[in-house]
């Protein structure tokens, strides 16, 4: 059968990696959330005090990292390593989330991640999730999907999801981080976040998970 690529482009807590682990799984085919590589570089930066001001620092950084993904069949999940260490809960903390846009944006970390993700889906059957891989790391994929969703909404899905973990988070402090990392990804000069042009917008505020669902099922159905 036909094997394709799916991007999923779109804002900080929309719902992408949702869609994209329930259409993986759907279609058989490997979901890699992009994001969590950028949250794995910031997490060596901040545990190893990097000066990510400072160009020199960053690539001599970078050639001590090596990031992979490993499927974890208990939770059907791609997780993601750095040099051998399974770091798939500890970049979610909110210490990485203050700081994963400013590093994101930085050139050189772009490219170290672009090139690996672009290496990724080389043989295709793979969805991937992130803010630039429908523009920069797949622009000739058969499927693009942007995400969006009123912010209220959002903040509220972060919040409920980051209480779980850390009971004495406030709904403020998500909000403030979901704006902050909003502005920095769609306003940076490397692959700033935006819709592609041949992407279809996916507004999930007032749908549930099963609608977005189909709604995307439908949309692969028609490209293969
Ligand atoms: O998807 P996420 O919230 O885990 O992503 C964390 C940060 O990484 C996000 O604020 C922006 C950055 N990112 C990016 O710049 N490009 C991507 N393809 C994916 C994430």
């Amino acid at each position: 059968m036909k094997k394709i690529i799916v991007t999923i482009d779109g804002w900080s807590s929309c719902g992408k990696s949702t869609l994209a682990k329930q259409l993986a799984k759907k279609l058989g085919y490997v979901y890699i959330d992009s994001g969590a590589m950028y949250r794995a570089i910031t997490l060596y930066f901040l545990r190893n005090h990097i000066d990510w001001s400072n160009e020199n620092d960053v690539l001599n950084a970078l050639n001590c990292i090596r990031l992979h993904f490993e499927y974890n069949p208990e939770t059907q999940l791609a997780e993601i390593f750095l040099n051998n260490e399974n770091v798939e809960y500890v970049i979610r903390d909110m210490v990485v989330a203050e700081k994963v846009s400013e590093v994101a944006a930085i050139p050189a970390v772009r490219t170290f991640a672009v090139q690996q993700q672009k290496y990724m889906g080389e043989k295709k059957g793979i969805v991937m999730d992130g803010r630039d891989i429908g523009t920069t790391v797949f622009p000739n994929a058969e499927l693009k999907i942007f995400m969006t969703a009123d912010m209220l909404i959002r903040v509220e899905r972060r919040f409920l999801e980051m209480q779980i973990k850390n009971p004495n988070v406030t709904f403020k402090e998500v909000q403030s981080n979901l704006q902050m990392r909003d502005q920095t990804d769609s306003t940076r000069e490397v692959s700033p976040l935006k819709m592609a042009e041949d992407a279809i917008l996916l507004d999930n505020s007032k749908l549930t998970m099963e609608q977005q669902l189909d709604f995307a099922l439908q949309l692969i159905q028609e490209k293969l």
